[in-house]
């Protein structure tokens, strides 16, 4: 990894976000915290130690391209670099295809697909110069074959999916490596208020995930490029 750098993560003061900051910062990385409002930004830094090095910024739609590279040129301001992008941000939404689907759609396109493509090209270039970058998106299972009223989602993790191979085998020369995650049901407030009778036990912590994300950011993860990686399994 470069003596100057950071880690970007998106969706910082999310559910998975949270996690992987969590540890992250527990093991000495310089991170450089994304999301949409300083409120949450501000809850999430305070959890953290004193000594933890995270830097928060406030992007309040990384589906504009602006606000996407505002993002990676304020972390290389703050930090001289990106080692690598963490990219959470995302979003779901279920429903059989009709009238409701286009609105769905475009939703899903944005939060999961676009989001995804505009933080890859706004470190790309960063990553590029240093001949060195980890990049990790998050996409699910449904990318691989949709359910019932999942066109929407599943399209749009799909898209996640095919942009990241795209960018392992375009950035393979450079030693940028990018993969996604596709993790089961995670173990998060709004899933148990959504489902109270779901068995809990099946499902995924996000501290699980996060260790998967802090493998696949490390630099011994550099075999480890254009997969599409199961988070499935219980602890
Ligand atoms: N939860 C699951 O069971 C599950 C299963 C499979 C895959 N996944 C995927 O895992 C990832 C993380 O899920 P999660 O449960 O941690 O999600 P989450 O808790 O909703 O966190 C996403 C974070 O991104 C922020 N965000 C939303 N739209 C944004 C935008 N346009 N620009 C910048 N930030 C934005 C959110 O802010 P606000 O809260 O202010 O909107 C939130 O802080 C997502 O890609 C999700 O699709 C989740």
């Amino acid at each position: 990894m470069q003596q100057e750098g950071c880690v970007i993560v998106t969706g910082a003061a999310g559910n998975l976000g949270r996690a992987t900051v969590g540890l992250l910062a527990a093991q000495g990385l310089r991170l450089f915290c994304v999301d949409r409002t300083r409120e949450a930004l501000d809850d999430l830094l305070r959890s953290l130690p004193a000594d933890a090095e995270a830097s928060p910024f406030v992007a309040q739609n990384l589906g504009d391209p602006l606000f996407a590279q505002a993002m990676a040129d304020a972390a290389v301001t703050r930090y001289g670099g990106i080692d690598a992008l963490v990219n959470t941000v995302g979003g779901f939404a279920t429903g059989p295809v009709g009238s409701q689907t286009l609105d769905q759609w475009e939703l899903m396109m944005t939060l999961n697909a676009r989001v995804a493509l505009l933080t890859s090209i706004a470190v790309l270039p960063v990553m590029q110069a240093a001949h060195y970058g980890r990049i990790v998106h998050i996409a699910a299972a449904p990318g691989l074959k949709a359910g019932a009223n999942q066109a929407a989602y599943a399209a749009s993790k799909a898209a996640v999916m095919r942009l990241t191979e795209s960018l392992a085998a375009e950035h393979r020369r450079h030693r940028i490596t990018a993969n996604c995650i596709l993790p089961g049901t995670i173990d998060t407030p709004q899933n148990r208020a959504a489902m109270p009778d779901a068995k809990v036990s099946d499902w995924v912590a996000p501290e699980a995930i996060a260790r998967l994300i802090a493998f696949l950011i490390s630099p011994q993860a550099a075999v480890v490029t254009g997969g599409a990686i199961p988070a499935t399994g219980l602890e």
